[in-house]
């Protein structure tokens, strides 16, 4: 069987231009909107504030968790919060160290900085990246040979705000050049929820509150899914359910999308399934799984693992991963040496 891996409807991927523009409207633009994460927030509001009153630039800032979970938009609301310019950019888009010195010195005093994808930035471009986190300048190399001359620019003091699916990807040098590090945990569905109604307001979505906690409950603990489930149980309310989104609607719609009461998709199904069927159910290596399904070992780890783990489904032991009693019950397989429980 062949599964769309790029079109999946649980992607925390942006997936077009549509979903981009509509997600872009739905970001809260300040620290009092933005739903859950609490300790992030509470430790950020004291950073910010204390920032603001002595009149400094924030700190460099390094956001760290699951895709999907609002690190964009968080660094946004910090660069609107202290009143500064919002560039964005990411570690692949920047190729050479010149694209970084162009961005460098086009900041503005106190300005945000965005690097979604931090860890892949390339060993050269990270050079570069340290003296001006460090010190504010820029050292420029000019030449090639023996008359090649280092020359050093002062650059307006700016803020890094760094975004990674995991801390421990990023080399150490760079880790410890910011101040502050924040990691971002997936989302309870009562927060979800909460981000659901909010975004079906905006919209002028007619939805329900157990519509919404439906939606909620199978969006993976991540904000952009449960955005993107909501447009899709819409459109199955819209031509199925009188425009109202219900628990029924949502669950219609999900139900009609593989979503299945947990928020597993077909992907996540056939993860847990492979492992069982080849593998005894582990422990089995990463780029095994990876192999056998025919999807990257990276988003296996970041974009389906933490929530496999997440729901108790999946374990990561010392010799590989393995499915646990859970995620065997959760797809009605009996483990190996045990009879089937029937009532
Ligand atoms: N949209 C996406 N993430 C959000 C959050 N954490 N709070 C409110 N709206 C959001």
């Amino acid at each position: 069987m062949d599964f769309d891996f790029e079109n999946r409807i649980v992607a925390s991927e942006f997936s077009s231009s549509e979903d981009n523009d509509i997600e872009l409207s739905l970001r809260p633009k300040e620290l009092s909107e933005y739903i859950g994460q609490e300790k992030v927030k509470e430790n950020l509001s004291v950073y910010i504030e204390a920032a603001r009153r002595r009149g400094d630039t924030l700190d460099h800032v390094l956001l760290y968790g699951p895709p999907g979970l609002g690190k964009t938009t968080l660094a946004g609301i910090i660069a609107n919060e202290m009143g500064v310019n919002f560039r964005v950019t990411s570690g692949p888009a920047i190729e050479k160290p010149g694209d970084l010195a162009a961005l460098l010195t086009n900041l503005n005093e106190g300005d945000v900085l965005f690097i979604d994808e931090i860890h892949r930035l390339s060993r050269a471009v990270e050079e570069v990246l340290y003296p001006a986190m460090e010190d504010n300048v820029l050292d420029i190399i000019i030449g090639k040979g023996p008359s090649a001359r280092s020359i050093r620019l002062d650059l307006h003091k700016f803020t890094l705000v760094g975004a990674t699916t995991r801390a421990g990807q990023l080399s150490a040098p760079l880790r410890d050049r910011f101040g502050v590090i924040l990691r971002l945990e997936l989302y309870t569905p009562e927060q979800l929820s909460e981000i659901v109604n909010r975004s079906a307001g905006i919209l002028g979505i007619d939805i329900d509150p157990k519509g919404a906690l439906e939606i909620a409950s199978r969006s993976r603990g991540t904000p952009r899914i449960a955005n993107r489930l909501l447009k899709r149980a819409r459109d199955f309310a819209q031509v199925m359910c009188e425009g109202k989104i219900t628990k029924e609607a949502s669950a219609l719609a999900l139900d009609r999308m593989e979503i299945d009461e947990l928020g597993l998709d077909s992907i996540d199904r056939l993860i847990l399934r492979t492992m069982i069927k080849n593998y005894n159910g582990g422990p089995v290596g990463l780029e095994t799984i990876a192999a056998a399904i025919g999807e990257e070992a990276v988003t296996i780890e970041d974009v389906y693992e933490p929530y496999l783990m997440q729901v108790g489904f999946l374990s990561r032991t010392p010799r590989g991963r393995q499915v646990t009693p859970a995620g065997y019950a959760h797809l009605g397989i009996p483990m190996p040496g045990q009879q089937r429980m029937d009532v």
